[in-house]
């Protein structure tokens, strides 16, 4: 026998032994069942039969006692009892009658046949046939002692013998007896006792007999129930088996196919069972190749052969501020920041940024650059010194009074100043000279970032035409005829076409710049590829959803726990312990709808009076842009709602909403993020927005509820928030209230998820596709090269 027989056949009788341990489970509590009845009814069918025999051989007595009744009186009349003695031998010949005896009336034996016990008296004999059971065992077996009574005709004048009520009450020789007695009538009398001994040994042989055919009925019912039992078990575990298999096959699971009936809520329970595995396994997992720092290390290694890589922001990472206790250090509350810092640690090279800080210039080299971050020292950040002039009118007028608003169509008119656009032209060319001026080779990997430095790609390319530039505007890009109010709209997307690639956070976005050069340039655009061609030269536009470093586990452990977050941060605003906390974080800028959300705060406790006291908004608001009218206005505006809010509802020390607008630290807004039960998202218009996505990493306690608007980029790759449109107070209102009261559970469901999601769609997955883009490009130029080099040849 081969191995997979040997296999088979073991399989086979491993498979026999389980379907008989199951029969056997059916088996046993039948054998017992069995058992217990034969062992009940044994007993129960002897009584009913001794009494069906005992009945029987009392009717039998009777007629044998009224078949010689007569001849009996007639010879105790004529005192000839020796005539007895035939009759009675003649009667006793019955093989069931074991002997005949004839006592006086006054309980003497007078007669009787061979067989009768001679230490059987009169006495004795009426006394046993009195029992219900009225059984005597003899030494030749079991006798049925049965009296009956002779009468005869009473004489004239009273003889010796006596009357019937001489003799002992109640002793009638058999049952009925007495009433015969009662009934006899005045001219009979008793004249002497019959007692009749049945052989009760043929009762004893039909009582075993019954009791045998009793127990075979059972043994043969239960041997029918066993096998009937057998087969249904084997053929419904078979089934069932089948039925079962073909499940986990996924027929009838994942197929349309129906399993049978009985199967249907298996079939329900392992369906909901198997997505519950498949959500855990995908969760325990991670994404297939998780993008890490490392990761994209080796990427720059390996695809960009290590060169150089330059960023440029207008925000800094790092701003030396100088105070009274000296020179602090201060994070930017940023979202290209949060973003771009992790990529440029793990990439070293050059970050190029306006150097804002009051002590910026203190700390830095002779070429203007300091190391960072401050203590670790990964990468060089290079500070370019801008004057109040050229800060206003780059910085404050052309970037946030006019494209800020233009691109965010956010119902604030973009100012166009022909003064702004010179500063603005001028700041970037101060730039491209800085990009040139650290470029090692000439071939860097220049970052460029955001819509302050819309001309910049194409001033860095005059200037280093094999330069990589990836260019990302965090910013929404509006529709061309939006874009076209610009005065300087062809300039600018002029600008932009000098990078290799431009990426946006959505495909919409992509569509719209598409879509805007179509409109205003002559160009050469490739749908099929996503590029653009002008002048000669090719920019691939593309969509990079930008994200967050996803936190370490020591990180996660410095933040401290979600009990003792929650506690410093109810401490150090003095709230109620057990209120609902929700926070908004952003920086005080129109396009955050943060008059929106107060307004939904509102209408959230007019509508459900029972949060007031209960619930709590905090809004941390970052100052930024302070010297623009627009901006200063907004603030006063919020700051006015937000007391108007309070005037109306705060009562015992209690107020709904805490507006702070000042500067928070990164570990500050953590806090915050994990002691709260709701984060509020309402911008009005927003590329991506981090905030959400910082939350959601803050949260490894899967619990809170993120409310977020439809407007945001984020909203694209977080379906599990509450997703609300910030115009709509009610519909916010409600979202907040849904949030308030949202189950524990769901709350797990919905975290678990945006978790996975932020933390597979990080921001080493947003540079790397982008750097593996570039690589790609750069590989495409050196092959072009060397095949011009061929043909040169
Ligand atoms: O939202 C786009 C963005 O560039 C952010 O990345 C950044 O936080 C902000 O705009 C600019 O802010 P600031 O003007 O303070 O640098």
């Amino acid at each position: 026998m081969n191995t997979a027989s040997t296999i088979r056949t073991t399989g086979t009788w491993s498979m026999r032994l389980r379907t008989l341990r199951l029969q056997l489970r059916f088996l046993l509590p039948l054998f017992i069942v069995l058992v217990v009845a034969a062992y009940l009814a044994v007993p129960l069918l002897d009584k009913v039969t001794l009494r069906w025999f005992s009945r029987d051989l009392n009717s039998r007595g009777l007629l044998v006692a009224n078949a010689l009744s007569d001849s009996i009186a007639e010879a105790l009349a004529a005192g000839r009892l020796s005539r007895l003695q035939t009759l009675f031998d003649r009667a006793a010949q019955d093989e069931r009658l074991v002997a005949i005896g004839l006592c006086s009336p006054d309980g003497r034996l007078i007669q009787s046949t061979d067989r009768f016990p001679a230490d059987l008296s009169c006495a004795r004999s009426l006394e046993v046939a009195h029992k219900p059971d009225p059984r005597l065992a003899l030494s030749g077996g079991a006798v049925h002692v049965g009296v009956h009574d002779v009468l005869g005709h009473r004489p004239a004048a009273p003889a010796a013998l006596l009357s019937l009520d001489d003799w002992a009450p109640g002793d009638a020789g058999v049952e009925g007896n007495k009433s015969a007695v009662a009934e006899t009538p005045a001219s009979q009398m008793l004249v002497a006792r019959l007692v009749l001994l049945h052989d009760l040994s043929f009762i004893d042989r039909r009582s075993e007999d019954s009791r045998n055919y009793l127990i075979g009925l059972i043994a043969i019912l239960g041997l029918v129930m066993a096998v009937i039992t057998m087969v249904v078990a084997q053929l419904s575990w078979r089934g069932w088996l089948s039925g079962a298999r073909a499940l986990m096959r996924g027929e009838g699971l994942v197929s349309p196919l129906m399993p049978a009936p009985e199967l249907a809520p298996f079939a329900a329970d392992l369906r909901a069972r198997l997505r519950d595995m498949e959500d855990e396994y995908r969760r325990a997992q991670g994404p297939d190749a998780e993008w890490t720092a490392d990761r994209l290390r080796t990427l720059l290694s390996t695809q960009l052969s290590g060169d150089q890589v330059i960023v440029v922001s207008n925000r800094e990472p790092y701003i030396h501020e100088r105070t009274a206790d000296g020179i602090i250090v201060k994070r930017p509350a940023s979202g290209l920041v949060t973003a771009v810092e992790p990529v440029m640690r793990a990439c070293s090279g050059t970050w190029i940024a306006h150097g804002s800080g009051t002590a910026d210039r203190e700390v830095v080299d002779g070429r203007d650059r300091v190391r960072v971050p401050p203590g670790h020292e990964e990468y060089w950040l290079r500070r370019v010194w801008l004057t109040a002039e050229e800060e206003k009118g780059y910085y404050y007028g052309f970037a946030n009074e006019g494209l800020w608003p233009l691109c965010h169509v956010a119902h604030v008119r973009p100012v166009f100043r022909e003064s702004d656009w010179e500063a603005y032209r001028a700041v970037n060319q101060r730039f491209a000279d800085a990009v040139v001026a650290e470029a090692t080779g000439d071939d860097p990997v220049v970052l460029v970032q955001d819509y302050h430095f819309a001309l910049l790609p194409a001033m860095i390319r005059e200037k280093l035409p094999e330069a990589t530039i990836l260019t990302f505007w965090h910013i929404p890009w509006p529709n061309p005829e939006s874009f076209g109010i610009c005065p300087w709209r062809r300039e600018l997307l002029q600008g932009m076409l000098g990078s290799t690639i431009l990426g946006f956070h959505t495909r919409f976005h992509c569509k719209n710049f598409t879509e805007t050069v179509d409109r205003y340039l002559e160009a050469r655009i490739e749908h099929e590829h996503s590029t653009i061609a002008y002048r000669e030269k090719e920019t691939l536009v593309e969509s990079y959803p930008i994200s967050i470093e996803w936190p370490a586990p020591e990180q996660v452990e410095r933040w401290g726990s979600i009990a003792q977050c929650r506690e410093r941060v109810t401490a150090r605003l003095g709230l109620p312990e057990d209120m609902c906390l929700a926070v908004g974080v952003d920086r005080f800028d129109y396009t955050k709808g943060i008059l929106e959300r107060l307004n939904a705060v509102e209408r959230l406790l007019e509508k459900r009076p029972h949060l007031i006291g209960r619930f709590v908004f905090v809004q941390v608001a970052a100052p930024t842009r302070n010297s623009l009218d627009e901006y200063r206005n907004f603030q006063e505006h919020v700051q006015r709602v937000t007391d108007r809010i309070n005037l109306r509802f705060e009562r015992d020390g209690w107020r709904p909403v805490h507006l702070l607008a000042h500067h928070h630290e990164p570990h500050a807004v953590m806090e915050l993020f994990r002691a709260a039960d709701i984060c509020v998202v309402t911008s009005l218009h927003d590329g991506m927005n981090l905030v959400c996505k910082e939350f959601v990493a803050a949260r490894d306690d899967l619990q809170g509820v993120l409310v977020l608007s439809r407007f945001a980029g984020a909203v694209r790759e977080l379906p599990e928030a509450l997703i609300v449109n910030p115009y709509h107070v009610e519909e916010t209102a409600d979202a907040l209230y849904s949030a308030a009261t949202m189950p524990p559970g769901e709350q797990r469901e919905r975290m678990a998820s945006l978790r996975s999601t932020v933390h597979e769609y990080n921001v080493f997955r947003w540079a790397g596709r982008m750097l593996a883009d570039a690589g790609r490009g750069r590989l495409r130029n050196r092959i072009e090269a060397r095949v011009r080099r061929y043909r040169a040849d």
